[in-house]
């Protein structure tokens, strides 16, 4: 099975990245677990950015995806 980057479209400012799953907003973080969610890795941008956001868990640039998705083929 192959797993891709969730592409978003973000606006300026910072933005809690969901890691457990339990997201209504996914891959947003809507602190299901209880507010605050201190889980969740956060991203900030100066400007509105399109961003690609890890699903296969194996990027070393967490919680942005850095192309290691791309190497499950050999396993
Ligand atoms: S989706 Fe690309 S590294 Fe995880």
């Amino acid at each position: 099975m192959s797993m891709h980057p969730i592409i978003v479209n973000l606006t300026s400012g910072t933005h809690k990245i969901c890691t457990c799953g339990e997201s209504m907003t996914a891959p947003i973080c809507d602190d299901s677990e209880g507010p605050p969610c201190r889980k969740a890795p956060s991203i900030t941008l100066e400007a509105a950015k399109t961003v690609p956001i890890c699903a296969c868990g194996r990027t070393q640039t967490a919680p942005i995806c850095d192309g290691s998705h791309g190497y499950e083929k050999g396993r």
